[in-house]
């Protein structure tokens, strides 16, 4: 398969990318985030540092961010569903402790099954692929393969062309993503390139939305060797206790050296564990390691736990806070809601439109 890393598209992406951060910084107001999560359980640190951290800091630079949790996809690769809703409100926890400011007039969170208007563009957008793009799309392919569906369904080899309903209809025009997310952001430029030759030719109906790449690299898991995730148990959740904490990195990976030093190529696992601290404190990992040298392992694993303790401390207080306000997260979903309907019925009114779907 195309290595996506080296392609001319992704070098493209990367560009264009670039170009749009420096955009936001000059005129933050001319542009309208919109990126989501499914609902599939609480978050963890990779998260946080992988896209919560950006989106908080594109929130204080003045942008519009629309967050779209979208549970409708987790049907695509899920069989259960029996915790949508809770995991859905675990979820605006997590954005709201973080600091994701939806009193600001500004920040919106909206699961998408509440937005009519939004699902309903979903049909226009699939008549402008063919089966053979959606066949295609190498993220679709990966998930096939790890999902723990019973028989694959046509909802997760569509669900590209809703999200580019969920983008197109609040007209987001940034889209911070990871390179996993890229095809889909090809995709939506494409429905929106086509939607316009063919039904607006005259003038550009949709504009086509650009991926801002997320710039922080990626976590490894306590194991050091895969993503963090869940799934893995190598993750460290935002909102997990000091117990918890401590028992997964007393069962980190390390190796049989005792003094402790910085070597990402030959000692992988122990780097690993010293970037996480990093990343959290803000010094640099060599540093660390030279302050913890011969004091070894246990003394690096109790760094860990004491630096993530310390990090997550205020994020769990402002968690707390909120969990405890009776109606505050309903309320953060319904002004989302409100919204995105707003916007989403103006977009889906213009649409039929030019679709020539208007009654005479
Ligand atoms: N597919 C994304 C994921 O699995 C979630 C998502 C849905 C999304 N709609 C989106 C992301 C729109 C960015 C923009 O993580």
């Amino acid at each position: 398969m195309e290595d996506l890393n080296l392609s001319k598209t992704f070098l493209e992406s990367q560009k264009r990318s670039e170009k749009l951060a420096r955009e936001i910084d000059l005129s933050p107001d001319k542009f309208r985030v919109l990126t989501g999560d499914r609902p599939t359980g609480s978050l963890h640190l990779g998260h946080y540092f992988g896209s919560l951290k950006n989106r908080v800091s594109l929130q204080e630079k003045g942008v519009d961010l629309f967050i779209v949790i979208a549970d409708y996809q987790v049907l695509t690769d899920h069989d259960e569903f029996d915790k949508i809703a809770q995991n859905t409100r675990e979820l605006v926890l997590d954005y709201l402790s973080v600091g994701i400011n939806p009193e600001n007039g500004r920040t919106f969170i909206f699961p998408h099954s509440h937005v009519p208007e939004l699902n309903q563009l979903l049909i226009p957008f699939l008549t402008l692929v063919s089966n053979a793009e959606l066949e295609r799309n190498p993220t679709v392919k990966e998930e096939i393969q790890a999902s723990d569906l019973s028989a694959v369904n046509a909802g997760m080899f569509v669900y590209p062309v809703h999200q580019c309903a969920d983008i197109l209809a609040v007209r987001g025009n940034v889209v911070p993503v990871g390179k996993d997310q890229l095809p889909h952001i090809e995709m939506t430029r494409t429905i929106a390139r086509r939607f316009n030759k063919k039904f607006s030719p005259k003038a550009p109906f949709f504009e086509e939305p650009c991926a801002l790449l997320s710039q922080t690299v990626s976590l490894m898991g306590l194991d050091g060797v895969q993503k963090m995730s869940k799934s893995r148990n190598n993750a460290i959740m935002l909102k997990a206790t000091r117990d918890e904490i401590a028992q997964k990195v007393k069962k980190a990976t390390t190796d049989c050296e005792r003094f402790i030093t910085y070597e990402p190529e030959r000692r992988p696992q122990v780097a690993n564990l010293l970037r996480l601290i990093s990343v959290m404190d803000g010094r640099p990992a060599e540093q660390i390691a030279s302050q913890i040298g011969e004091a070894g392992a246990k003394a690096l694993k109790e760094m860990l736990v004491e630096t993530a303790c310390d990090f997550l401390r205020p994020i769990q207080e402002k968690r707390k806070m909120y969990e405890q306000e009776p109606g505050y997260v309903r309320s953060v979903l319904q002004k989302g809601i409100e919204r995105a309907r707003e916007e989403a019925s103006k977009t889906l009114e213009r649409t039929l439109r030019v679709m020539n779907m208007e009654l005479l």
